[in-house]
């Protein structure tokens, strides 16, 4: 699949063929996202949780970014890959927010940039923008705020709450965002947003209208089990492939299954003689 383009994934939307979208974080994983059928990757800041275990994404800082975004960069060169600004690396200024997501660009090698907020985040998507640098909007669910939102709950169940976010959608489409992922919103929301907005909307947690698909990686692979939230659909059970793969090379080495013949490196019988016999001699053995 050749690696997709903000006027392919613009073509999408006006054609009505979905946009897929997960996340990765490192070189590994993403050398296998990277040979499969999705369009967007994400280095997420959700990396905070997957990744390090913390009970946000709060704490992980610019430089954890960066390094995620390095390891996925090196393996992704059929997917557009979307460098996540970690909280507090573009709400203290326009200024600051142009610095850190250039850093992503310039070092981490990403295509753009993603920032969470609507109206209120709208003066520094427009100068990211202005600065040559794309960027993809977050709206509705934005994790970073979850203490002021109350914990990660549904957005826009009632009518205020739910215009103000199709006001994020319009303020965020104004100042020049290429794309708009809604996370947590009651689905005929994001199905006005979607309707509404010339840009594709992406959904996690944000029904069946959006013009395309995120989830993320742990999530959809089933190695996340902390916690699983309604909108995640597991297509895979690799937490459990993972521990029943190392329980039986656990039992294979106690059994003495492993290694093999075909895993060992052998030598030819004479010069194991000649080493054992030289070895005695010397009185090592
Ligand atoms: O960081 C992340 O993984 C996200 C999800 C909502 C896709 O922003």
């Amino acid at each position: 699949m050749s690696k997709p383009t903000i006027m392919t994934l613009k073509k999408m939307k006006q054609e009505g063929k979905k946009i897929t979208m997960t996340t990765a974080y490192d070189y590994g994983m993403m050398s296998h996202v990277d040979k499969s059928d999705i369009d967007i990757v994400l280095v997420g800041d959700s990396g905070a949780m997957t990744m390090l275990g913390y009970e946000s994404t709060v704490p992980v800082d610019m430089e954890t970014m960066l390094t995620f975004c390095k390891g996925v960069s090196t393996a992704g060169k059929n997917t557009f890959l979307v460098g996540d600004m970690p909280f507090m690396s573009y709400e203290v200024s326009v200024e600051k927010a142009i610095e850190n997501a250039g850093r992503l660009m310039k070092e981490g090698l990403v295509d753009c940039v993603k920032l969470e907020g609507g109206v209120t985040m709208a003066d520094r998507v427009a100068g990211i923008v202005k600065a040559g640098i794309p960027v993809m909007g977050h709206i509705g669910l934005t994790p970073q705020s979850t203490s002021q939102l109350g914990g990660f709950t549904v957005q826009g169940k009632d009518t205020e709450n739910a215009k103000q976010i199709v006001k994020d959608a319009l303020a965020l489409e104004e100042a020049g965002a290429f794309a708009i992922l809604v996370e947590a919103i009651p689905a005929p929301v994001a199905k006005i947003i979607t309707e509404t907005v010339k840009v594709p909307t992406i959904g996690i947690g944000g029904g069946i209208h959006c013009d395309g698909q995120v989830l993320v990686l742990h999530d959809l692979l089933g190695i996340f089990d902390k916690f699983v939230p309604k909108f995640v659909k597991q297509y895979a059970q690799l937490g459990q492939d993972i521990q029943n793969a190392l329980n039986t090379f656990a039992t294979d080495v106690r059994g003495e299954q492993f290694p093999g013949k075909e895993n060992s490196f052998n030598m030819k019988d004479e010069i194991t003689e000649k080493l054992t016999s030289e070895l005695k001699e010397e009185g090592i053995l």
